[in-house]
């Protein structure tokens, strides 16, 4: 049979799932989806005062308008904090977390904080992962950081820095060069 296929339609930027501002109103569905994603999920209390104190807060919802994802920054002197980066656990490893970073990352262009740090449980090797595939390198460590059992575990400090203009136009000329996977 000559079936004559037509090509995907292009995606649209704005095509679901799309990224917004969080709003106190997402913050039961931001809940549900942070209780089930963490065995130390942050409070309802957190996210409300986070959002008060006018942190950077991003939801991903889909075209019903569910939560599948979301991030909430600390903007500080010259720098963006991550404090909590999150896609609901049935839709994990399709790639949403590296748009929440990407936008992320984006925020940070637009208002001049081009440097990022976390901390990540040293345990996380997907979210390391992730985060060394856009371009952070581990630059220390906080012991005992994070709750768990039988005892507490250790915060990994990942920090990204602007890229260098003369190092991009080095990777540009030579594009052997094993560049990070920065957006
Ligand atoms: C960490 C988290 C935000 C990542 O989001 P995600 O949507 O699952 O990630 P993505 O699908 O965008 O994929 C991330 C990358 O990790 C890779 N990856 C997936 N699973 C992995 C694993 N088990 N080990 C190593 N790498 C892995 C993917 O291949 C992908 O790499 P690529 O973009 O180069 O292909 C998400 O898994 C999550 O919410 N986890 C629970 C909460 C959490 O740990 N948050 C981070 C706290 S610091």
């Amino acid at each position: 049979m000559n079936a004559v296929l037509s090509p995907p339609p292009e995606a649209s930027p704005d095509a679901p799932p799309r990224l917004r501002a969080m709003r106190v109103g997402d913050v039961s569905a931001v809940l549900a989806v942070e209780v089930r994603a963490y065995s130390y999920p942050w409070s309802r209390g957190n996210f409300i005062d986070s959002l008060a104190a006018g942190y950077l807060a991003d939801v991903l919802v889909d075209e019903e308008g569910a939560v599948l994802g979301y991030f909430l920054a600390l903007p500080g002197a010259g720098e963006l904090h991550l404090l909590n980066v999150t896609v609901a656990p049935e839709h994990q490893c399709c790639g949403l977390g590296r748009r929440l970073m990407q936008a992320l990352h984006g925020h940070g262009q637009r208002l001049g904080l081009h440097t990022v740090f976390l901390e990540v449980r040293a345990s996380n090797l997907r979210a390391r992962a992730l985060y060394a595939r856009l371009g952070y390198a581990e630059v220390g460590l906080r012991r005992a950081y994070y709750p768990a059992t039988p005892r507490r575990e250790d915060a990994i400090i990942m920090r990204r820095c602007p890229p260098l203009a003369d190092a991009d136009r080095l990777d540009m000329d030579r594009p052997e060069v094993n560049r990070p996977d920065v957006d």
